[in-house]
Order: structure tokens, then C-alpha cells, then sequence
């Protein structure tokens, strides 16, 4: 198969040229998939998001999505994707939540990469089981877009469905392959696919599960979730959140001294972090106004249980990593 865009494409990058690029892709679609059924993993990031919306519009109820809580979610993501998916576009959505056994795998392990390892596989088996209980499934979408092609030479690391039975192999479908990520945004907007959804920042597949430092601990979970739901509140309500690529908090596994009520108490730090970049090989850190980071500050302390220090990491990309783990 030609893995590399066709040099005729023309950029998509007005309305017009994305309901051109919708209506030719739910043809092909429909062309291809004819009465099969598809199955996407649907994470809820802009990718697969815009995905499940272009296949919904084609194919309706022969697309089934699938979406793994691993419990390490952002704030209402999970609930917002089974809210436009399921009750918005009446989507065949299979939610499953796995919080609990991705929290106890994770109990203990302190080490990043052994971690990321653990959610990633755990992950794949997941869906795996969800895919083997249903019957006759010969697609598997995937969000695919250029850059992923372009970086892996032509081989897109395709999700591995290592744990299916030899007999069940899937064809692939992968409509956006030749999009940039703009492009992907501007028919996620064509498809009416929320803002909050289309411009979301990057998350990783790890999600907070990298940012709730070592062993991860329920508690600080929370932290880093609640936290990290108050920074995004405000610096939306700053007008920020499409000036700054990348912002999350970091809870570390280290207390810090406070006094709450007069009396000494050891709680935990949170940790704001911003990063401007264009290719996440290197990032600088945007100077934030500080009535911002101020009042990001007050509200993580007085809204998140356990937190007594709330500080702002000014480290760029490199020497520093975007992620602290
Ligand atoms: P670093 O920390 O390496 O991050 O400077 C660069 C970008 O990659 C994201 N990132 C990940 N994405 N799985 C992902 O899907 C991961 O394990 C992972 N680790 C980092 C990070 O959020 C940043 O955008």
C-alpha cells in the first residue's frame, strides 16, 4: 500500500475543503467496508475522536467503539466521550472501566518505564477481550495521521491485537493517514465534534499515571486529577488554552511541611507545568501571568485535600523532559 500522501492533496484547511475531504471519505468508507462491522479503540483523543465521527457518519452502528477507562483519565474525559459518542452521535459504544485492575497492577511500581509498560499492555488487554467477545469484526479503525507515518518510515506501529486468536485478523481502516494534525482539527470542527475535543492538548497514553510520581497511590492521584482539572479551568478562563501547547500538574512522592488548623502537617506538593514547542524535541516554558499562576495556586489549595505547596517548574526541553517521569 502507498503509505505516502498523494502530491495532488490539496492542504485541508477551510470548512469547504474538510466537508470535500468527509464526503469523499465516507464514500470510500462505505466503498470499502460495505456491511462489515469496524472496531476503533476510542480514547477520546482528537485522533481517534475524529475517527469515530467519520465512520459513524458512514457506516452508523456497524462501527463499534470501544473505550478503556485505565482509571488514570483526566478529569470528565471519560465521561464526555461516553456523553458524545453514546448520547450525542448515538454511537455503539462499548465503555468499559478498568480502573480498579490498572491500579492494582500498578501498586508498588515505582519505576516510569515499568509503569508505562504495565498501562500499555494492560490496555491492549483489555480491548483485546472486549474485541474477542464480539462476533464477525473484519476492520479495525485506527486514527492514524501523517506525522505517524512519516516518523515510522512508512510503518505505523499498529496497535497490537497480539493477545486475538490467529483467525482474527482485521483489515485496516485509516481515513486520516494523509492528515496533518491541523487538518485532523478542522474536520473534527466539520464533523461538529466539540472544541474541548478537537483542541485537546496532547495527553500521553500513560495519562496521569506518569505525572503521579513513583508508586502511585490514590490519594495523589486525586491530587494530580483534581489539580490538574483546576489549571485547565483557569487557564481557559484566561483565554490561554490555544496559546500554550502543553500544561498538566505533577504530584511527587515526597511530603513537604505545612501548618494547617496551627499545627504542623505533611502534605504534598503539586507541581504546574507549562511548555511551548512545535515538535516536542525541545519546549520553553511561557511566562504565565502571574495573577494566573496565582490563582491557579490558591484554588489547588484550597480545593485539593492533602496539598500544602504549589510550585511552578520553569525547567525548558532540554536539559528538562516535558513529563517528569
Ligand atoms: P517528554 O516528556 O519526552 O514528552 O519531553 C514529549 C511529549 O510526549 C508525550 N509523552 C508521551 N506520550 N506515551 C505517549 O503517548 C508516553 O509514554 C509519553 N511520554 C511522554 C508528552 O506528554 C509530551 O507531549
Amino acid at each position: 500500500m502507498n503509505n505516502l500522501r498523494p502530491e495532488s492533496m490539496e492542504r485541508i484547511n477551510t470548512p469547504k475543503l474538510a466537508d470535500r475531504f468527509i464526503e469523499e471519505q465516507i464514500a470510500q468508507i462505505r466503498e470499502t467496508v460495505k456491511d462489515e462491522k469496524v472496531l476503533l479503540a476510542l480514547s477520546g483523543g482528537v485522533d481517534s475522536s475524529v475517527v469515530a465521527a467519520l465512520l459513524i457518519k458512514a457506516i452508523k452502528k456497524q462501527l463499534i467503539c470501544v473505550h478503556v477507562n485505565h482509571g488514570l483519565m483526566r478529569k470528565g474525559e471519560s465521561e464526555e466521550v461516553v456523553e458524545v459518542f453514546r448520547n450525542q452521535l448515538d454511537a455503539n459504544l462499548i465503555y468499559v472501566d478498568a480502573s480498579e485492575r490498572f491500579l492494582k497492577l500498578l501498586e508498588g511500581v515505582q519505576e516510569p518505564e515499568r509503569k508505562r509498560k504495565i498501562i500499555g499492555n494492560e490496555f491492549i488487554k483489555v480491548f483485546d477481550e472486549e474485541a474477542i467477545k464480539l462476533q464477525d469484526v473484519s476492520f479495525l479503525a485506527q486514527g492514524t495521521i501523517y506525522p505517524d507515518i512519516l516518523e515510522s518510515d512508512g510503518v505505523k506501529a499498529h496497535h497490537n491485537v497480539g493477545g486475538l486468536p490467529e483467525d482474527m485478523q482485521f483489515r485496516l481502516v485509516e481515513p486520516l493517514k494523509f492528515l496533518y494534525k491541523d487538518e485532523v482539527r478542522t474536520v473534527g470542527d466539520a464533523l461538529g465534534l466539540p472544541y474541548s475535543m478537537v483542541y485537546r492538548q496532547p495527553f500521553p497514553g500513560p495519562g496521569l499515571g506518569v505525572r503521579c510520581l513513583g508508586a502511585i497511590t490514590r490519594d495523589r492521584l486525586e491530587a494530580v486529577r483534581e489539580s490538574d482539572a483546576i489549571l485547565r479551568d483557569e487557564i481557559s478562563k484566561a483565554g490561554l488554552s490555544t496559546q500554550i501547547w502543553q500544561y498538566f500538574t505533577v504530584v511527587p512522592d515526597f511530603r513537604s511541611t505545612g501548618v494547617r488548623d496551627g499545627k504542623r502537617a505533611f502534605d504534598w506538593p503539586v507541581i504546574i507545568r507549562a511548555v511551548n514547542t512545535v515538535d516536542a524535541m525541545t519546549a520553553t516554558v511561557p511566562e504565565i501571568d502571574y495573577a494566573v499562576l496565582k490563582k491557579v495556586s490558591d484554588r489547588i489549595l484550597s480545593e485539593v485535600p492533602g496539598v500544602c505547596r504549589v510550585l511552578y517548574d520553569l525547567s525548558p526541553k532540554g536539559p528538562a523532559t516535558i513529563e517528569w517521569e
